[in-house]
């Protein structure tokens, strides 16, 4: 029995030093000094020995088991001393190493421009709108004096969702949300995507952005408009910058004017990038039709007001002289990463 204490108090130790962790260490001590462990079965055993025998082998019993007690505990302590060591080499921080570095990108070119027209706007005490870009023919079109067959409906064809659910072809949509939830004055911008179902080319695609403008109190009249737009092309372009109206025909506005910036490269004078022109188309302007603020719930006889819809795209190329289209929608970093 002596030998078999001793055994155990050899193999305990050689295991013991192998644990590398607490739980190994704890499958150990219950292994030999658990009440199921290999110690116990040998204490039951006891009164099998000599009334001489007994009390030697007792000792000895309670020396095994205070050694490996104490072997547990020692190896505990180291095994905690090298888990700290080793964390402390792994955390080791070279603190001469260059580091990562994030690197900041910057907003995109349209991103650029609709923020600098906001500002401006803002700064003129407009409050910024928006509307939804799945739109309902009533808001997109017909609220706006363009009934189902209106001619003027085949410029603008777009995707349509239902018969009467439809991507919006025009911020011009917003107008109407406005004047039906707020009573005048009202100035607003209201930025946002636009639709048509236009193929790509290098001054056309299916989605671009649209800035609208809608000013509506008593008194407005068209200088007002003008007054508007040249001050916002001057903060644009700079003050040489001059601005051209052309009578056109928008269904929601009358009178109606194209509104022409004058062209960069020349100076007005005509030139290849203006196609002789002096002048460059930038938006579509007009005083808010009578039968559009009637059917808003304005009477037209007591207020009156302008609106417009600048092509963000034409502005951002015109600012940054870019002459196709499709980079802006390329992520082509080369790109981008001029502005
Ligand atoms: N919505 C018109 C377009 O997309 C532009 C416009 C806006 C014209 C407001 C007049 C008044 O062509």
């Amino acid at each position: 029995m002596k030998e078999a204490l001793e055994r155990i108090e050899a193999q305990a130790k050689t295991l013991l030093e192998q644990a590398q962790d607490t739980k190994a260490l704890e499958e150990l001590r219950l292994r030999f000094l658990g009440k199921k462990g290999e110690l116990t079965a040998i204490l039951k055993q006891m009164g099998k020995l000599s009334a001489e025998e007994r009390p030697v082998i007792g000792q000895l019993a309670n020396k095994v088991r205070a050694d490996i007690e104490e072997a547990i505990a020692s190896r505990a302590q180291n095994l905690k001393t090298e888990l700290a060591q080793k964390r402390l080499a792994e955390e080791k921080l070279d603190v001469t190493l260059p580091g990562t570095h994030k690197k900041l990108g910057h907003a995109h070119p349209l991103s650029i421009v609709m923020r600098e027209v906001e500002e401006i706007f803002l700064g003129m005490g407009f409050d910024i709108a928006s509307g939804p870009e799945v739109e309902y023919d009533y808001y997109n079109f017909e609220a706006l004096n363009l009934p189902k067959n209106h001619p003027a409906r085949d410029t603008q064809d777009t995707f349509y969702i239902t018969e009467n659910i439809l991507l919006r072809t025009q911020t011009s949509s917003v107008q109407v949300h406005v004047m039906e939830n707020q009573k005048p004055p009202i100035r607003i911008i209201s930025p946002g995507r636009v639709y048509r179902s236009d193929a790509v080319d290098a001054t056309h695609s299916p989605l671009f952005h649209q800035i609208e403008g809608l000013v509506v109190d008593k008194g407005i009249t068209m200088s007002d408009l003008v007054g508007t737009l040249d001050l916002l092309m001057k903060r644009l372009y700079g003050d040489d910058c001059k601005i051209r109206l052309r009578p056109h025909h928008f269904p929601f506005t009358e009178p109606s004017a194209e509104v022409d910036v004058m062209c960069f490269n020349c100076g007005g004078a005509g030139c290849r990038m203006c196609k002789g022109e002096g002048y460059i188309e930038l938006l579509g302007a007009g005083m808010v039709h009578p039968k559009v603020l009637a059917g808003c719930g304005i009477d037209p006889e007591v207020y009156s007001g302008f609106a417009f819809g600048l092509g963000l795209e034409r502005i951002a190329m015109r600012r940054f002289d870019i002459h196709d289209m499709r980079l802006l929608y390329e992520n082509d970093l080369r790109f981008l990463e001029q502005f």
